[in-house]
């Protein structure tokens, strides 16, 4: 497979500590629970925690979109659901991308109806040209042009989101 660097480690730190600076300054005195959006989610949150100076609880969804590999059909199924209880708490979904929209619009109209006490959203990445919802990104994080892109947590066939960098597929 031939890729190429689009987004570098310290452009995701930086912006990964912006993020964290604006999450600290915006619920400081209040119970915030960070729930990942797995799988895809677990690098940015294990980066953007640790940036967080402040009490936090964590959890995880997983959800997985009913489509082919590389569109999300906006049919989202919850494979794994959160275990905590969170009536009452602040909650912050944590996501590697948004592309258009679905999961994370769905994912939030699903967390509404839980008696949290807000609910918001924080992506590392971003495709705006993609989107079909209009979906309000509380933590955006790096735009991105609309390719298909790999890396920091995200997959291709389930591989590489182990690679440190977010690159771009230019062969398979
Ligand atoms: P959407 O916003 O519902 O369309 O879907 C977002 C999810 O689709 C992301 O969290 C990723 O898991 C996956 N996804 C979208 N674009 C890409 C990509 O370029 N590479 C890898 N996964 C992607
Ligand atoms: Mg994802």
């Amino acid at each position: 497979m031939k890729i190429r660097v689009l987004v570098t480690k310290e452009q995701l730190e930086e912006k990964t500590a912006e993020l964290a600076k604006a999450i600290e300054r915006d619920y400081k005195g209040k119970e915030l629970v960070l729930v990942g959006v797995l799988k895809g989610g677990f690098i940015f949150l294990a980066d953007l925690v640790r940036k967080i100076s402040m009490d936090v609880t964590i959890d995880f969804i997983s959800v997985s979109s009913y489509g082919d590999s590389t569109q999300s059909s906006g049919d989202v199924r919850i494979t794994k659901d959160i275990d905590s209880d969170i009536t009452g708490k602040h909650i912050l979904l944590v996501e590697d991308l948004i592309d258009t929209g679905l999961t994370l619009n769905y994912l939030k109209e699903l967390f509404n109806t839980k008696g949290c006490a807000s609910v918001k959203l924080a992506a590392i990445l971003d495709k705006p040209d993609r989107r079909k919802v209009d979906l309000t990104v509380d933590y955006a994080g790096i735009q991105i042009p609309d390719e298909f892109v790999v890396g920091y947590g995200l997959d291709w066939a389930g591989k590489y989101r182990n690679l440190p960098e977010v690159c771009v597929v230019e062969e398979i």
